[in-house]
């Protein structure tokens, strides 16, 4: 753990915190970057109200923070430099509404409900109001794995499922099977679908350009995309062993 959380786990007040242990190994890999400047950043989830402090000391104090719960009681939590916005995070009307007042966001945070399709509304939902270099953090993706939460060993309906999918559709650049296997415009944003132990990192980064192939000889370097044009490919490199 960081010297931040574990400094900070000390000096908690009544306001009860909830996170499993791990995730501030997580955070502090994932979220450092973000600290030396204001940014915006949305967490569902609030409950006992231990994260508004923890979050409000870890960013930048000129940072711009929302969290949103369903549970009315959750609006006692909001103070002058973190707002409250009660809501339901499955509802992409209320989703719009408080993307449309706070966002974009750089980095979002879901500790709401765990229930998978909640999960998948709200990613569906607030993605696009992810800024250039953003992230989208869903933690308690064990919850994939239980069906009490609409999940279930590679249920289709579950987060974790559904973020290998995001992880085959940025690989739609290169399909080698149209039909089956269309480009998907996320690829255009989709730098990276990173897997922790129950925590999902999905990054942005708007891609002006397909990806590139290049050859150096000789101080020459050469670029090309030919290779994303191609259908049936097949391995220059392999068969050298025979097969
Ligand atoms: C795990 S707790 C949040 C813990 C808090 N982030 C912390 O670190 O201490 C989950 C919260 O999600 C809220 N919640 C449940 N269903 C929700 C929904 N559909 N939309 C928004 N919030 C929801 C609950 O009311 C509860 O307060």
């Amino acid at each position: 753990m960081s010297d931040f959380f574990e400094t900070h786990l000390s000096k908690t007040d009544d306001r009860l915190l909830t996170k499993w242990a791990h995730y501030f190994e997580i955070y502090t890999r994932e979220l450092s970057r973000f600290r030396e400047r204001p940014i915006t950043f949305l967490e569902i989830g609030v409950f006992k109200g231990g994260s508004v402090p923890m979050w409000q000391a870890f960013f930048h104090p000129e940072s711009r923070l929302l969290f949103v719960d369903i549970d009315q009681d959750c609006a006692k939590f909001a103070n002058a430099n973190a707002h409250v916005e009660i809501g339901n995070q499955a509802d992409p009307e209320f989703l719009a509404q408080i993307s449309a007042k706070y966002g974009p966001f750089d980095v979002i945070l879901d500790d709401g409900s765990h229930i998978n399709t909640h999960q998948i509304k709200s990613f569906t939902a607030l993605w696009p109001h992810i800024r250039d270099g953003g992230l989208y953090l869903v933690e308690d993706c064990h919850t994939s794995y239980w069906p009490g939460f609409g999940g279930g060993y590679r249920n289709e309906a579950s987060f974790i499922e559904f973020a290998k999918r995001l992880v085959d559709k940025m690989h739609s650049w290169y399909t080698d099977q149209d039909a089956l296997f269309p480009f998907h415009p996320i690829a255009k944003e989709l730098h990276s679908v990173r897997f922790y132990d129950s925590i999902v990192v999905s990054e942005k980064q708007l891609k002006t350009d397909r990806p590139t192939t290049l050859t150096a000889q000789n101080g020459t370097v050469s670029r090309s995309q030919r290779a994303l044009d191609i259908r049936g490919r097949t391995s220059i490199f392999a068969g050298k062993d025979g097969s």
